[in-house]
């Protein structure tokens, strides 16, 4: 196991930044998460830990000794890819016991450690057959087992559930986190599906244009999204973002007459008073459609159901916005709004950074 830092690392591919100025100390036995859009630099990050890509600038610790002039093989890292490569000629039980073959373990050695990650995975009846034989989630399974056998300090994961079908990669996940725990090796885990880090991380590490742009763990990634970008990628359905307008008593939505009056203690005076455009982010699990009274009134669009629950959506100007039908009786466009106090999310439209009343340390 081992501590991994970035200080202020950047990798340059003639001279494009696919990682740009990126810092962050990953603890011993943590699962980490590296999320964000395809091309954000997640691989590049990961391969420069791994030691198969150079830093341009900055430094990779391992304990906090530099091992930017190590090589893959001498940084004790295990990696495993989206599309496994196993020996196809090699048996199961062969292609997991390689690394330790190939670095002559002992026999007795040997035999106690494939039982140990054979009873792990549950691959006891997989040892005798060969990769050809097995569906992908297996397959995917085998290179795990391959990639803890033989105590890595820092195992490293690029999607590799991705290549799997929907219906085994939910199990996959589970069965991923639960090992992680078990074996406490520090996890770097590289996707781009926000449900996974979700699942999965201790921390994630939301990234962008090759530079972090939140690191939280899960739940407070969804709660207090640093920008616009993040509150926006996290969660499905998508957050809604509604232009505001500072006007007297309160905040005007969009183009609409609705004007929203705002607790104090959720956006400081300052915003209200300056002028300043203002966006609102607020997810539709915090925007409901009732029988109450009160909220305000918008024209409903259209009424959808997604799994059990039943959406609304609603316009303002030429943008649609979703939220939580919960009427009784689901029929007619007529319905109250209601926006959760603490739902509330404001953003300065100029910059997308979050506008909060206090900075919750
Ligand atoms: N060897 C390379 N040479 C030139 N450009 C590269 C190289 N490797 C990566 N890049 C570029 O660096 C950027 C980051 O790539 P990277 O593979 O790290 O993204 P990613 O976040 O893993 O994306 P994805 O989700 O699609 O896997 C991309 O623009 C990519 O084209
Ligand atoms: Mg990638």
């Amino acid at each position: 196991m081992a501590e991994i830092a970035l200080k202020n690392l950047s990798i340059e591919f003639g001279g494009f930044k696919a990682v740009d100025d990126v810092s962050l100390t990953v603890a011993n036995g943590e699962f980490v998460v590296y999320l964000g859009p395809s091309g954000c630099g997640k691989t590049t990050t990961l391969r420069s830990i791994a030691g198969l890509v150079r830093a341009t600038s900055g430094d990779v610790l391992f304990d906090g000794v530099r091992v930017n002039e190590l090589t893959a093989s001498e940084r004790n890292i295990a990696m495993v890819f989206q599309f496994v490569s196993l020996y196809p000629h090699l048996s199961i039980k062969e292609n997991i016991v390689f690394p330790l073959k190939a670095r002559g373990v002992t026999k007795v050695q040997i035999a106690r450690k494939l039982e140990w990650v054979t009873d792990i995975f549950k691959l006891g009846d997989e040892l005798a057959r060969y990769p050809g034989a097995l569906p992908p989630g297996a397959r995917q399974k085998v290179a795990l087992a391959r990639a803890v056998i033989r105590d890595p300090a820092v195992l490293l994961l690029d999607e590799p559930l991705s290549a799997i079908d929907e219906q085994f990669r939910e199990e996959m996940r589970w069965e991923l986190g639960h090992l992680q725990r078990q074996l406490g090796v520090t996890t770097i885990y590289v996707t781009h599906d926000q449900r996974e880090a979700m699942s999965l991380a201790d921390r994630i590490v939301l990234m962008n244009n090759g530079s972090i742009v939140q690191v939280s763990e899960p739940n407070r990634m969804f709660f207090d999204p640093v920008d616009v970008f993040a509150g926006q990628f996290i969660g499905s359905p998508s957050m809604n973002l509604i232009d505001l307008a500072p006007v007297e008593g309160g905040l005007r939505l969009g183009d609409s007459d609705v004007t929203l009056t705002v607790a104090r203690d959720r956006l400081p005076q300052w915003a209200l008073s300056a002028g300043r455009p203002l966006k609102l982010g607020v997810r539709p699990v915090n925007v409901h459609l009732t029988d109450e009274p009160g909220g305000v009134f918008l024209p409903v669009e259209d009424i959808y159901s997604v799994g059990r629950e039943r959406f609304f959506s609603f316009r303002i100007g030429e943008t649609v916005h979703q939220g939580v039908d919960k009427r009784v009786s689901p029929g007619g466009s007529e319905g109250c709004v209601h926006f959760d106090p603490e739902g509330l999310l404001f953003f300065d439209a100029a910059t997308g950074r979050r506008v909060a009343a206090e900075v919750k340390g």
